[in-house]
């Protein structure tokens, strides 16, 4: 029996040790230690053995079995370090290589110029509000005291969907929609995207964006109208600006005004940029029609306001010094970069 021992200890040390991966060393541990395994077929034939003998057979059979337990703990361990060594080699990262850069984007000009106008705005109160893009014609014409035959049609020339609806040509419509749900006071900007069937060139576009704005309180008088504007202009071209008043026609305003801004390059003396004019023109404001708020449920004896309507274009062009809209849309990765 010892000698048997002792030939199936000599034997599984042999297997451990041509065992060249954890995996033929498992192999190994089945084939020794399993339940078809020499050991265990000994360990089943103890209840052959003498009773006398037993005991020391039993002793034997533990020394080997535990022996090669230890010879297969050992060389396990050694395997693992090994395939260790073998995979840090594999994976070690070369510091001197040069890193690859994440390309991060970034905000549009048109953006950039938009949340400016809305930061100075909701500083002023102002709640940012949005309107459809393709409109009723009722209220981007009708509501706005541009009846069918009005000769401001022409100039807003559009794109119609049918006879009653069409893509918006003006922001003013949501100045109606506002004015509609009767929750007094108004003090909104409406940013959005506009449309008219003008042709390209370095300042039109089919295509654009104005941000309107609408008051409508108690007591508004062309006075805070001015001081709001003014106010806006320094904000956004420097605490130096003047703004300067031009008597205009809007339908829906009256009285109407077009604002100019001081030069912000030349400050008003006369450049290449203002082309001599020392002023710039930004946009057109006025006291809201009393037949506007008359249409959308405000009494005009009680209330009056007043509305204003940016182009973003134009704010960008002008704040970044661009001298073609069509840059704003041609996604030149050139030109971008730059903001
Ligand atoms: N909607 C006008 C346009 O597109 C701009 C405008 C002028 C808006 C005067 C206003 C305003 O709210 O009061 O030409």
């Amino acid at each position: 029996m010892r000698e048997k021992l002792q030939k199936i200890r000599e034997e599984a040390m042999r297997r451990i040790e041509e065992s060249k991966d954890l995996n033929k060393l498992n192999e190994a541990r089945v084939a020794i230690l399993g339940k078809k395994g020499e050991l265990t077929a000994v360990l089943k034939g103890m209840k052959d053995v003498s009773p006398e003998d037993r005991p020391l057979v039993g002793q034997l059979v533990n020394e080997t079995r535990a022996g090669i337990e230890r010879m297969l703990e050992e060389t396990k361990a050694k395997l693992e370090a090994a395939e260790l060594e073998v995979r840090l080699k594999r994976e070690v990262i070369d510091v001197t290589l040069p890193a690859k850069r994440n390309l991060s984007g970034h905000r549009h000009p048109n953006t950039i110029a938009l949340e400016e106008v809305e930061r100075i705005f909701t500083g002023m109160g102002y709640e940012v509000v949005e309107g459809p893009e393709v409109e009723y014609d009722y209220y981007n014409f009708e509501a706005l005291n541009i009846p069918r035959n009005h000769p401001a049609r022409d100039e807003q020339d559009t794109f119609y969907i049918n006879d009653k609806i069409l893509l918006r040509t003006q922001t003013s419509p949501v100045q109606v929609r506002e004015m509609e749900k009767g929750k007094l006071p108004i003090r909104i900007i409406a940013p959005g995207r506009v449309f008219r069937s003008d042709e390209v060139d370095a300042t039109h576009s089919p295509s654009f964006h104005q941000i309107e704005g609408l008051v409508i309180d108690k007591n508004i008088t062309f006075a805070d109208l001015k001081g709001t504007l003014a106010e806006f202009a320094r904000e956004l071209f420097g605490t130096e600006t003047k703004v300067k008043f031009r008597p205009h026609h809007f339908p829906f305003t009256e009285p109407s005004a077009e604002v100019d801004v001081t030069c912000f390059k030349c400050g008003g003396k006369g450049c290449r940029f203002c082309k001599g004019e020392g002023w710039i023109e930004i946009l057109g404001c006025g006291m809201v029609h009393p037949r506007v708020l008359k249409m959308s449920g405000i009494d005009p004896e009680e209330y009056s306001g007043f509305a204003f309507g940016v182009g973003l274009e134009r704010i960008a062009l002008l704040k970044y010094e661009i001298d073609d809209m069509r840059l704003l849309y041609e996604n030149d990765m050139r030109f971008l970069r730059q903001f």
